[in-house]
């Protein structure tokens, strides 16, 4: 028999044009007809036709506040005039000379005078390739190969760096261990055995959906060093983000290398290892050659991807659209929290400028609303949730509020208190509406 979901039925009903460019996309893209794992939705995500400053619209007409904002990318929003302009310009003057220019320079000072560790820069296409390249400097850099990394850690899709065992992944190399405890590191760096240990800024997914210890990390800088591997931290998603100096300089500690990516270039794509001069010299052409990496990359600092990086770096520098995100997350935080105990939902927002969604039991009430309610980790990626989470962000879809599926909203710069107060409206509606149709389970339903 087959049931009708009045959720899904009303859903295409408003989203006709979407639903046709669904059809077509489908035999384009195998991914059900999405170009990123986290654009897969069932029935499908909205064909977005143009986006400014927090809010996006869809072929359809309907509007979205935007959570998701170039997933991580654009802290300053859509479209803010100081990068469209530098691009504009820059697309007129030359996109890319095959050339040495002067705006990679200056964005590499711009960088290198917000995180201290980047005595020196390298710049590539993406996160993940930084985090590629990360990994074979600090390998020449050892003389090792093993790579040590963290359990729910993300840093790519590639094989040394997505989850181990994933489908036609080979990554013999690769060893990952719990974080959050010091003895199992110990433990495993004591075997001199590694090159690099990887760490995701701020903690596990996002910039900490389960969050890393500060105390923890910051032992981490002390114990790499003792036993010979270079300390890797991956600030893709952090890195302007958190702060000018990344979310090293909110927990001072120093790695040895740094990625970033995302909000570094301004809604360009990008990517770059920040670190010491002495692991990042094996790039030298006066490098041995059996020491050295020829890097190549056609986009690696194309003008207008620099022209976009310095605008949107300059506007990093103090730190202005960083602390407006903050604020603006802990509104969001507030009230969604009002929202969940108002309805006895087992559930809490936290985390920092990515606001995270947690479903499940509250262990404790942490005194600040920056951590989860519960320190354990299993509870927090309970992958049982995700469906909860699924018909949560398509109800909000419905409501005019885009997310990557409710799992977390990305605050920007551009957000106001009006959008947030509407978004939470929808959000209160939405769980209303999944409260009345059955789809919160029992164990999530206080007393
Ligand atoms: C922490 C982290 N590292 C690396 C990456 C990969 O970056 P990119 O998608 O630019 O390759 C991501 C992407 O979301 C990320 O969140």
């Amino acid at each position: 028999m087959h049931v009708t979901d009045p959720l899904v039925e009303e859903y295409r009903r408003t989203h006709p044009k979407s639903q046709e460019l669904h059809e077509r996309a489908v035999r384009a893209f195998a991914a059900n007809g999405a170009t990123h794992q986290a654009r897969v939705l069932d029935p499908f995500r909205p064909y977005v036709t143009h986006a400014t400053g927090s809010h996006k619209w869809d072929v359809d007409g309907n509007e979205y506040i935007d959570y998701v904002l170039g997933h991580g990318a654009l802290i300053l929003g859509h479209g803010h005039p100081a990068v469209v302009q530098a691009v504009q310009e820059q697309m007129a003057k030359g996109v890319h000379y095959g050339e040495n220019h002067e705006l990679e320079v200056e964005w590499a000072e711009l960088i290198k005078s917000m995180m201290p560790v980047a005595e020196r820069v390298e710049f590539c296409a993406c996160g993940q390739e930084a985090n590629l390249m990360a990994i074979r400097l600090a390998r020449i850099f050892t003389g090792r190969k093993k790579i040590l990394r963290f359990a729910e850690n993300f840093h790519g899709w590639a094989d040394e760096v997505v989850r181990v065992g994933s489908a036609g992944v080979v990554a013999d190399e690769v060893d990952v261990i719990p974080f959050n405890d010091l003895a199992r590191v110990e433990e495993a760096l004591a075997r001199r055995e590694y090159a690099v240990l990887m760490t995701e800024g701020g903690g596990a997914h996002m910039s900490g959906q389960a969050p890393l210890d500060v105390d923890f990390v910051r032992t981490l800088p002390g114990l790499t060093k003792k036993y010979g591997t270079v300390w890797l931290l991956d600030e893709v998603v952090t890195g302007f983000r958190d702060a000018p100096g990344g979310w090293q300089s909110t927990v001072d500690v120093r790695p040895d290398l740094a990625t970033i990516g995302k909000c570094a270039g301004g809604g360009l794509p990008v990517g770059a290892v920040l670190g010491r001069a002495e692991i990042m010299e094996a790039l030298s052409p006066r490098t041995p050659p059996e020491q050295r990496i020829s890097h190549s990359g056609t986009w690696n600092a194309n003008p207008l991807l620099c022209a976009a990086g310095i605008a949107a770096c300059k506007l990093y520098l103090d730190g202005r659209p960083q602390k407006r995100a903050r604020e603006l997350a802990d509104y969001l935080r507030a009230r969604g929290n009002q929202v969940l105990k108002d309805r006895g939902i087992k559930g809490r927002l936290y985390c920092r400028t990515v606001v995270h969604f947690y479903l499940g039991p509250i262990d404790y009430e942490p005194s600040d609303d920056t951590a989860p309610p519960t320190k354990d980790i299993k509870k927090i990626m309970n992958r049982e949730m995700a469906p909860i989470q699924t018909r949560l962000g398509l109800h909000l879809l419905q409501r005019g509020v885009a997310t990557m599926d409710a799992r977390f909203f990305i605050l920007s710069a551009v957000h106001s208190e009006q959008d947030i107060d509407q978004t939470m409206d929808a959000f209160a509606d939405s769980l209303d509406a999944m409260l009345a149709e059955g789809s919160v389970p029992e164990e999530l339903r206080a007393g």
